[in-house]
């Protein structure tokens, strides 16, 4: 079955950007030239999704406005004549009623965001999309610009299983991370078969000594409706949260599921760090921008390594 839905949830609260996100939500700042949800959005549109679904919450209306007409700006771009800047914008737009939003009403968990959507997705296969996570595709090789979300959705078609994106982390890191337990353990090549993993368990962010490998979870899954089923019981996990992981654990039980090593760069944009390096990585693939950074990246890093 086609996969034409996928679900992005943003109602969290972006404590870690704050004061930025005090007046804006976390997923409107932006990477370059575009607010960090225009990316996970595009990589949907680009992997063949027809109907995006975001799980709001309280404050997050810029996100709404984001995705409409802006009316006035498109008057005023208009009347000056600036007609590229325009059609720019309205080439952007998403298709008429392609666009779904939900409020999460309480702070539960990933796991409840995305039950939360579930009249919208109905009984059908869907994505699920978290926009922290900002992959940029290949620039080199056999996946050269080709997103995560289509690579797996490759993967869905060839396996009619359910798909959970993976990446190694290291060792003292995977307390951040739903952490894949897989079947004959990890390959040590990345490549055709390899990337796919079969799973036998998973632990939402445990304790280095009881983590079962150091392949984490990342926010890019394909997911079966009969997930909804098992989200709907609302069992509290890790951090007192409706994890999406602890339910991915109850449907193994009654199908395979598999990790998939996807072919890309991803950035934590929930994080500072994560989001300056999404900003450098992204700017240098830019070439108008790149010739004026990268001299001024070279004259930094002598100095910073000298300060060091
Ligand atoms: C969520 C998931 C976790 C996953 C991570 C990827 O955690 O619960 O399993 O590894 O996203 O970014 P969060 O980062 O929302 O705490």
């Amino acid at each position: 079955m086609k996969v034409r839905k996928a679900v992005l949830p943003v109602a969290g609260l972006g404590t870690r950007f704050l004061p930025a996100t005090k007046s804006i939500p976390k997923e409107m700042l932006p990477v370059v030239d575009r607010p960090i949800i225009d990316y996970a959005v595009s990589e949907a549109w680009d992997a063949g999704i027809e109907q995006i679904i975001l799980v709001t919450g309280r404050g997050k209306g810029a996100l709404e406005d984001y995705f409409d007409h802006a009316v006035e700006l498109e008057t005023t771009l208009s009347a000056k004549g600036n007609l590229s800047s325009l059609q720019s914008l309205l080439d952007r737009l998403p298709k008429d009623g392609t666009i779904s939003y939900v409020r999460q009403q309480q702070p539960l968990g990933l796991g409840h965001a995305v039950w939360c959507a579930r009249h919208l997705v109905g009984n059908e296969p869907f994505a699920v999309l978290l926009p922290d996570d900002l992959i940029a595709p290949p620039m080199a090789g056999a996946y050269t610009g080709i997103p995560t979300l289509r690579q797996m959705v490759q993967q869905f078609e060839l396996l009619n299983a359910p798909v959970i994106a993976a990446m190694e982390v290291a060792p003292s890191d995977v307390s951040k991370y739903g952490i894949i337990d897989p079947i004959g353990g990890v390959p040590e090549s990345q490549n055709g078969p390899d990337d796919l993993v079969a799973i036998r368990g998973l632990v939402e962010k445990p304790a280095p000594e009881q983590a079962p490998s150091s392949l984490a979870i990342i926010g890019r899954y394909i997911l079966p409706p009969e997930l909804f089923t098992l989200l709907e019981q609302g069992k509290r996990g890790a951090g007192g949260e409706i994890q999406l992981t602890d339910a991915l654990v109850q449907l193994l039980a009654q199908q395979p599921v598999y990790g998939y090593r996807f072919h890309g760069t991803r950035f934590d944009c929930g994080t500072k760090v994560g989001f300056q390096m999404a900003n450098l990585e992204l700017a240098l693939r830019h070439e108008a921008l790149r010739v004026q950074l990268l001299p001024f990246f070279r004259a930094q890093l002598s100095k910073w390594e000298q300060l060091a």
